[in-house]
């Protein structure tokens, strides 16, 4: 779909302010780069543990029926077999005669009911195949049938698997999940929109085991506590939209599936699916293990295949969201009364890869700056922390702004009491939104900081 020249625009920005600050690179850059493959720097690493440790707080920590696991990316051929991604995960592809592009033919534009080319323009097309999306690898030293194995296309299926040994080390009653967090790889026909449709790529999910005839209800409560968690982190609910997949449209097994979907500058594309799948899953490993994969009930004495509820969520596709509703540009005046354009990203404190900057307000000062040592002391083990002593201050909280970084601390003459006894032992901390300053003592930084952050 065409996009609008504003919102093009507002994606570059967002592209080169992800570069420029160190939030996204391209994978291995110097050599040109792996088409689908980009590398997090130092702020967009801080960025994306933030939003999986909070996942991970919501959605195992805070919560009595769910526990976690941390499976193999590479596992037994016949997993991918019995889950029917040998046979069916693929996409259908396109070449075009023209320009040899190739394509994935469910993307293209059609003109008088004929697909056309998005590179150049041709209808000159070969017919529509299936392309499978598993990166096909070796294990071992011999490079035959019986070594071949898939990177895992998503983190689900290591949870099916494991689902029997977890239910017996955890001694859970359904309903309860098993969640994981961790890479996941699909060899994507066109990967594009910087970091949305990646090749490699992280999963948060979380596969919620219940009886049968919780599942309808069990679908509509996960999707209110998914959209809970966006709004937790920052994300409001006027840039989200909920798309009920029609049942024609989903999976064979799924009873319901709900996409989460969110407003990027290049349209409304999907966060995290919400599905439904029945017993499908357990069922099919079941049969391919020979392995019973019940649930027996102490109370009705009956065994049964759980059914489950699954809320998928991709980290780097989240990560993206925050950037782009954060990103903001707004017209300021600066202390010589002169107009520039203030970038900011306006993450919540609990998203911003660093939480506070610290700034003696001159760098030669010995008092001052050790003063300043002292706070990033005091907080560092409690939070990420950025010290700068370099360039006007007016400059380094532009610096912080284009960062997110929620709150400055200030290191001034009062605080080191050279201005008289009021306000020594206090500092300056100013509000990243509102560009504010308000005096607080330096014994109330952490206690301020750590309830806004948490
Ligand atoms: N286990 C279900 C599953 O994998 P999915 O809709 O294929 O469902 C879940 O993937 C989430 O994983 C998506 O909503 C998206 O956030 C993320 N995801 C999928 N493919 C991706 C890709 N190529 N690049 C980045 N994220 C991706």
């Amino acid at each position: 779909m065409a996009q609008d020249k504003p919102a093009v625009e507002r994606m570059e920005k967002i592209v080169s302010l992800c570069k420029r600050r160190g939030f996204i690179f391209q994978s291995g850059e110097i050599y040109g780069g792996l088409n689908g493959f980009w590398d997090y720097g130092p702020l967009g690493t801080e960025l994306k543990r933030n939003l999986k440790d909070f996942w991970w707080r919501r959605m195992v920590r805070e919560r009595d029926d769910v526990v976690g696991m941390d499976g193999s990316i590479l596992m037994n051929r016949q997993i991918w077999v019995a889950s029917g991604h040998e046979e069916t995960f693929s996409d259908p592809m396109v070449d075009c005669r023209v320009c040899k592009s190739r394509l994935r033919a469910d993307q293209l534009e059609e003109k008088d009911g004929r697909k056309q080319c998005s590179v150049c323009g041709s209808f000159d097309l070969t017919e529509a195949r299936a392309f499978n999306l598993m990166f096909k690898t070796y294990v071992g030293a011999t490079e035959d049938e019986t070594a071949i194995t898939y990177l895992r296309p998503e983190t689900a299926q290591a949870i099916f698997v494991q689902f029997k040994n977890i239910l017996e080390v955890s001694r859970k009653k359904l309903p309860f999940g098993i969640a994981q967090v961790g890479k996941a790889f699909r060899n994507e026909i066109n990967p594009r929109n910087f970091t949305f449709r990646s090749r490699e790529f992280e999963q948060m999910e979380l596969e919620y085991f219940c009886r049968p005839e919780q599942g309808l209800d069990l679908l509509e409560y996960w999707l209110n506590e998914r959209l809970k968690f966006y709004a937790d982190i920052g994300i409001s609910r006027e840039l989200l939209h909920v798309h009920k997949i029609p049942a024609e449209e989903s999976a064979h097994y799924s009873k319901g599936t709900y996409d989460i979907e969110f407003e990027f500058p290049f349209g409304i594309q999907e966060l995290e699916g919400v599905a439904y799948r029945t017993d499908y899953d357990l069922t099919q490993h079941q049969k391919a293990s020979g392995k019973s994969l019940e649930y027996f009930d102490e109370e009705s004495k009956q065994r049964f295949i759980p059914h489950v509820v699954e809320p998928s969520a991709g980290v780097d596709r989240t990560t993206l969201a925050l950037i782009c509703a954060g990103f903001d540009e707004e017209q300021v005046t600066d202390e010589k009364g002169k107009s520039e354009t203030r970038t900011v990203l306006r993450f919540h404190p609990r998203m911003a890869p660093i939480k506070c900057g610290v700034f003696p307000l001159l760098k030669n000062n010995e008092r001052l700056v050790r003063q300043a040592r002292e706070i990033v002391d005091l907080l560092r083990s409690h939070m990420m922390v950025f010290y700068d002593e370099s360039g006007a201050i007016g400059r380094r909280y532009r610096r912080q702004d284009e960062a997110g970084t929620p709150f400055g601390v200030t290191v001034d003459f009062d605080t080191i009491g050279e201005n008289g006894p009021a306000n020594a032992g206090t500092v300056t901390i100013r509000d990243r939104d509102s560009m504010k300053q308000q005096r607080i003592g330096i014994d109330e930084i952490k206690a301020f900081l750590i309830e806004k952050i948490s």
